[in-house]
């Protein structure tokens, strides 16, 4: 039989790798679950709700990992964890592959097929395995939240009798999975809301939502989508004109939520020193992009800080501040992916490695790192 282990997660991460539902799900496809007790407490998964979905609970990291088969977790898994598995052992985690290369040689070095949730394709078949996806979707939402609350005034527009309290004015910044939410978002809470990003796509999504949107559209806004969907980096001239609408635009505005990214570069630096101190006093500025450096140029990232009165927060894990919601979804994330590797008829693994999200995501195997965009360059 297949065992299966979830181990409790570091403590700054209170995000855990399994749900009651997906324990059921798994124990369904003919596996065994072992959950270390408590690895679920922060996202309100008890011992006991765990175990009446059917999950068998350990004392410690050690006694739930050794002879597993396969080893779940959000974020990269310890070397010892690891080593205590079977030879052989599918590790799935938000694994950070470009982050502590020795680290994950290290952890390649056990020899486990190692998965990168974050690689996953965005193809249709595995959008409903792509977690950045359904952590970026939390983050849109809590990162509008978090901007009301710091605020410190109301967001919709109120008509009393003892006069008008105007909506707050909203802008989204980079308008993808979390972009997109943060719009939904804010607009439910009643601000007015405009948004902005270089990918023209964007532009009917933005207008959809009930929002106004606001960029530079020249020729090569038209192009700025690659195959994959991502934005591509923008030319020095584009940036500069991009900078005069924003600067424009920004001082008029009570919450910013900045979320834009290219795929394995720093965030683009989109508000400056400048445009901060154009700002009105009370303002506030959340930047979603902080782990990568952040969209304004005085993110802290981790941290807040308040510069001529306005806010500026750089959270870095803003989808495990609601813990429940996203262990929930990165769990399923999971259960979809570990379902097409089990034949469901046989109960047992049947791993295709030639599948392209199998592929797509695997980063280590029989003591090799074995994905392409990790080749070594040579020295
Ligand atoms: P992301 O997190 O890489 O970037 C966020 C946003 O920032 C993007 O919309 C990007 O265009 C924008 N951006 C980059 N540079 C900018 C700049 N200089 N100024 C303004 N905005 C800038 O993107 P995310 O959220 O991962 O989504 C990327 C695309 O992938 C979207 O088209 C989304 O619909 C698509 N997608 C497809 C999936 C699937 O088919 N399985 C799953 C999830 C997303």
């Amino acid at each position: 039989m297949v065992t299966i282990a979830v181990t409790t997660e570091e403590a700054d991460e209170p995000r855990v790798a399994v749900s009651p539902e997906t324990v059921k799900k798994l124990i369904g496809l003919g596996a065994k679950v072992k959950v270390q007790s408590g690895a679920g407490l922060r996202s309100r998964f008890a011992d006991e709700q765990l175990m009446a979905a059917g999950a068998e609970i350990a004392a410690s990291a050690a006694d739930t990992a050794t002879g597993a088969d396969i080893l779940l977790k959000v974020r990269r898994p310890s070397v010892d964890e690891v080593k205590g598995l079977k030879p052989g052992a599918m590790v799935f985690s938000i694994l950070s592959p470009y982050d502590d290369r020795p680290g994950l040689d290290a952890l390649a070095g056990t020899k486990a097929a190692l998965f990168s949730m974050e690689f996953m394709p965005r193809i249709t078949r595995a959008q409903s395995m792509d977690v950045l996806s359904s952590q970026a979707n939390l983050a849109g939402y809590k990162a509008v939240v978090d901007a009301a609350a710091m605020f410190g005034q109301a967001v919709p527009m109120m008509m009393t009798a003892a006069g008008t309290v105007p909506a707050a004015k909203t802008f989204i910044m980079g308008v993808g999975v979390a972009g997109l939410q943060a719009i939904a978002t804010a607009r439910r809470l009643g601000a007015i809301v405009s948004a902005t990003d270089v990918r023209p796509a964007t532009k009917e999504q933005v207008a959809s939502l009930g929002a106004k949107f606001i960029a530079v559209e020249d020729d090569e806004f038209r192009q700025a989508q690659t195959a994959a969907g991502y934005a591509k980096p923008m030319s020095a001239e584009y940036q500069k004109k991009q900078a005069e609408l924003v600067a424009s635009h920004i001082k008029i505005q009570d919450m910013v939520i900045t979320t834009a990214l290219i795929p394995g570069r720093p965030a683009p630096k989109l508000i400056t020193r400048e445009m901060v101190a154009s700002m009105k006093p009370g303002s506030v500025i959340v930047d979603l992009a902080a782990e990568r450096g952040g969209n304004c140029e005085l993110t802290e990232p981790g941290k807040t800080v308040e510069v001529g009165g306005v806010k500026i927060a750089g959270p870095l894990n803003l989808a495990g501040t609601v813990p429940v919601n996203a262990s929930s979804l990165y769990a399923k994330n999971l259960l979809t992916f570990i379902e097409t590797m089990f034949d469901k008829k046989e109960k047992k693994l049947a791993v295709n490695w030639d599948d392209e999200i199998v592929k797509g995501t695997l980063v280590a195997k029989d003591g090799a790192i074995v994905h392409p965009s990790l080749a070594q360059k040579p020295a």
